[in-house]
């Protein structure tokens, strides 16, 4: 099923996270087509900065607080938009959090957090938005974020890491559950490279173990010289949801060598391994 520009054009489009990053930039392109954009982040007074902005440019949009790891603000969501807007477009999944640290280490509440936001978040959006979709019988599309991190493994980013490969085979069996009902509902699965955010910044660290810190660092020092333009990224994205495919994503590339690489680890039932790049990033090395 293909949703063509014109179909997102004047429609709803609903993204979560969307007061920073990639959210921001996804909901910042919406307003660009002309979509009424809701800007739905735990971040009240960052969605309401974001949807201001939205407004001064002529658009049309809604600022709400909302917690995506509880399951009843995204029902209320739900309920909000279709009552003020009616049939929702466009579903972004994007809120997501990044947890370093030894398994062990992480206490538990920082786990459950990651797991909650990362992955009951995405499944309790669909969850809530998906039967009003259904029964409008109108063209949509419903997106969630993976990550390259789907189809790798990384040691002391396991959290997100597994929650990551959740949601892709999450998000491939929504696409054939809704293939099941003969919808014109759209699934796809948003899997960005590395792209310029603060998912790494030391303030989102909260609660993570001591150790973490330096690893945290890196990646963002890492994220800053070789990140994507986040600007540049969400237009890719945008642009690849409008011609209806499943699979969205940034860095091709990147996407390729870590999906040849885990059919490789998996066709050969090879030992787990550390690339040389993940070790350095450890500093394994030093
Ligand atoms: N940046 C990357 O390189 C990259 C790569 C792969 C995947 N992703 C994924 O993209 C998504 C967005 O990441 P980003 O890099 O833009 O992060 P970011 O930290 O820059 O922005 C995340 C946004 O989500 C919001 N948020 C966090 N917890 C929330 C909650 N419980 N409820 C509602 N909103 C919440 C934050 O307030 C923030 O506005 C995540 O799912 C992430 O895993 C990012």
């Amino acid at each position: 099923m293909s949703i063509e520009n014109g179909d997102f054009a004047g429609g709803v489009a609903v993204i979560t996270g969307a007061a920073a990053g990639i959210g921001e930039g996804l909901a910042r392109r919406a307003g660009a087509l002309g979509m009424k954009v809701v800007v739905a982040d735990i971040s009240g007074e960052g969605a309401e900065a974001v949807a201001q902005d939205l407004r001064d440019q002529g658009g049309e949009a809604l600022a709400v607080r909302v917690d995506v790891s509880r399951p009843e603000e995204l029902d209320r969501l739900a309920a909000e938009v279709h009552a003020r807007f009616g049939d929702v477009r466009l579903l972004v999944n994007n809120a997501g959090i990044e947890t370093l640290g030894l398994t062990w280490e992480i206490p538990a509440e920082r786990w459950e957090r990651t797991l909650d936001v990362n992955i009951h978040g995405v499944v309790h959006g669909v969850r809530a938005f998906a039967p009003r979709m259904l029964a409008s019988g109108q063209p949509a599309c419903i997106a969630n974020l993976a990550s390259v991190g789907s189809f790798g493994v990384m040691p002391t980013q396991t959290a997100y890491i597994m929650s990551k490969h959740a949601i892709q085979s999450f998000s491939e069996c929504l696409y054939l559950e809704i293939q099941m009902t003969g919808k014109p509902i759209q699934v796809s699965t948003i899997v960005p490279g590395m792209v310029k955010t603060r998912i790494f910044e030391a303030s989102a660290g909260a609660g993570e173990p001591e150790g973490a810190a330096r690893h945290r660092a890196v990646m963002r020092d890492l994220m800053a010289s070789y990140g994507m333009d986040l600007d540049a990224a969400c237009r890719i994205i945008f642009d690849k949801l409008m011609t209806g495919v499943f699979w969205i994503d940034t860095q091709p590339d990147m996407t390729r060598e870590m999906i040849d690489g885990r059919i490789a680890f998996l066709t050969q039932r090879a030992e787990p391994q550390l690339a040389p790049v993940a070790r350095s990033i450890l500093g394994l090395d030093n």
